[in-house]
């Protein structure tokens, strides 16, 4: 299972890529929004750290505004996937540029039907939030569950990544169901590394072999 980053934010972005992780990166307005600078400047930065696929959402809401708009973000760099939000003029937009040869990411996908009418047009990546559903009490894992299923039984290329993570037990389950992408805050891949048995195993290595040295001198 792939592994994307979910954040506009270079400093983040660049800590972790020396890691051999990070197979790509997700951001949205909301993201973008709390950077600094340039946001066509910042997606062309992420395309050169990562050298992996980088979602850049448009923020048009009409389908010929979406094209335009995700035409001008592909231009930015060949790593560049437009995202674009499951609505109606989504769906069309997502026809037109998938047609085009463009990859889209279509987002805020909350139910199976929204998945495979976006699998149908062309999508390239789906993304089921499921952290947002597991906030109002649905089972934002079993979306991921039905949509993988739904791709496997009819064969879409489209990759289900999944979106709005809020801890490891995400990853886990996602990894176990087959997702494609699983894209995370920097956080939660921080919470990976952590393990008191491995602290305090490593504690105890470097005092037995620290005591073996003394020993021998
Ligand atoms: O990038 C979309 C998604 O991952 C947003 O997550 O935490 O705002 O629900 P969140």
């Amino acid at each position: 299972m792939k592994i994307f980053l979910d954040t506009g934010n270079l400093k983040e972005i660049e800590a972790m890529v020396p890691l051999g992780i990070v197979d790509g990166v997700t951001t949205n307005p909301s993201l973008m929004a709390k950077e600094s600078g340039d946001p066509r400047a910042i997606i062309k930065s992420i395309c050169d750290l990562v050298q992996g696929p980088v979602s850049a959402e448009v923020v048009a809401t009409d389908w010929e505004g979406m094209v335009s708009e995700g035409r001008e973000l592909a231009s930015i760099d060949p790593h560049v996937v437009v995202k674009v939000p499951f609505t109606r003029d989504g769906v069309r937009a997502t026809k037109v540029l998938a047609g085009e040869g463009t990859r889209v990411n279509v987002t805020l996908i909350f139910s199976a039907p929204q998945a495979l009418i976006a699998a149908k047009v062309g999508a390239a990546y789906v993304s089921p939030f499921v952290g947002r559903l597991d906030d109002i009490s649905v089972d934002g894992m079993g979306l991921v569950q039905q949509i993988v299923e739904i791709f496997e039984a009819f064969s879409f290329a489209t990759e289900v990544l999944v979106a709005s993570v809020r801890g490891p037990m995400h990853i886990v389950e996602a990894a176990r169901m087959g997702a494609d992408v699983c894209t995370c805050p920097v956080s939660v891949v921080e919470a990976c590394f952590k393990h008191p048995l491995t602290d305090i195993g490593l504690a105890k290595f470097l005092k037995d072999w620290e005591k073996a040295q003394a020993s021998r001198t």
